[in-house]
């Protein structure tokens, strides 16, 4: 009867369950009416009476500890059904979708490898400026009408703070604190006061172009540009300068593209003409550089403006530039594949 018993604790002692059904089996198996243990208890009469008390400590201990053990199990089966009888793997990550980048984020790091490539640094500067940096080193007197070309947001007045109107501010700060060759361009936030529209908002992103050194010429910013536009529309893209006006270059002048949408056919984003504008440039005003401390008779410079948006409507023949703020995932989830 003792190896019996002893065989029977290390069963007890060995036994799992992962189902409350199995667990009902075991208890049936010992504590039933017609169980082992009640049978160990009914064979008692036969022991030895000198056995007799082991034997009666040897049958408590395993009625003890079937019962402990239903209890554990039970226990652990209550707490965490589901890991128990599934065979959950915690282990597993857990189910996260991907993200994309934003299309106006791929576009910006288009152009910042486009220009990395030939020289140009990145740098930045802030979003909310003084009039000094903004407008008149840029070289807009006080009272001039070129200041109404940009509704400008302002945040105090005498004197005047404002969100910035462009990244021109930028160059301004860059000239200020380096002396040339300077080549960098700068990504970067900008609003003005516009009612929102398919072709208008009032925050939307520009990335503003510098090189100044002895010797900067116009051909040089005709070949810079031609350049990037060949790089960022593909090989056959042409381009084209027209004479315009900034105050803050002389000559000045806007760059088209041949339309990329109807490969210079004539479509309704180029308005049928072929071309369309993407950027702002020209020769820094030598008053620019006298502003920000650089000897306008010893340096050249060129500068160029361009609008993010605009850009990225073109590549991706985007026709609505609200849709860049809104984070619907329909829209955004189509750029996934792009970067
Ligand atoms: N700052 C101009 C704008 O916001 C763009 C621009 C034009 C920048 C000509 C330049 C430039 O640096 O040379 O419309």
């Amino acid at each position: 009867m003792k190896t019996k018993i002893e065989e029977y604790l290390r069963e007890v002692d060995d036994f799992k369950a992962d189902s409350i059904e199995k667990l009902e089996e075991f208890r049936i198996k010992f504590l039933s009416k017609k169980g082992l243990v009640p049978a160990l208890f009914a064979d008692f009469k036969n022991v030895a009476p000198e056995e007799r008390k082991e034997m009666g400590q040897l049958i408590n201990k395993l009625k003890g500890s079937v019962q402990e053990k239903i209890v554990s199990i039970k226990e652990g089966l209550e707490t965490s059904p589901d890991v128990a009888s599934a065979h959950l793997d915690l282990s597993l990550p857990a189910h996260a979708p991907l993200g994309s980048r934003h299309p106006l984020s791929i576009v910006r790091n288009d152009i910042i490898d486009i220009f990395s490539r030939i020289g140009f640094t990145v740098s930045e500067g802030p979003e909310i400026e003084d009039d000094f940096h903004n407008f008149t080193a840029l070289n807009f007197p006080p009272d001039h009408p070129a200041r109404d070309m940009q509704d400008t947001f302002f945040i105090e007045k005498d004197p005047d703070i404002a969100l910035r109107t462009h990244t021109s501010s930028v160059q301004v700060r860059v000239m200020e604190t380096t002396q040339p060759p300077i080549r960098t361009i700068s990504p970067g936030r900008v609003f003005r006061n516009e009612a929102i529209s398919a072709r208008a908002h009032c925050i939307f992103h520009q990335v503003e172009g510098l090189y100044v050194d002895t010797n900067v010429s116009f051909a040089d910013l005709k070949q810079t540009l031609f350049y990037f536009a060949k790089e960022l529309f593909g090989e056959g893209t042409k381009t084209r300068f027209r004479p315009s006006y900034f105050p803050f270059t002389e000559p000045s002048a806007e760059m088209d593209v041949s339309c990329n949408i109807c490969g210079g056919k004539g479509c309704n984003v180029c308005k049928y003409t072929g071309w369309v504008e993407i950027l702002g440039c020209g020769m820094v005003d030598p008053n620019v550089l006298e502003s920000c401390k650089i000897d306008s008779k010893k340096y050249t410079g060129f500068a160029f403006g361009m609008g993010i948006e605009r850009i990225t409507m073109l590549k991706y023949q985007i026709n609505d530039l609200r849709l860049f703020f809104e984070n619907d995932l329909k829209f955004l989830e189509q750029f996934k594949a792009s970067y």
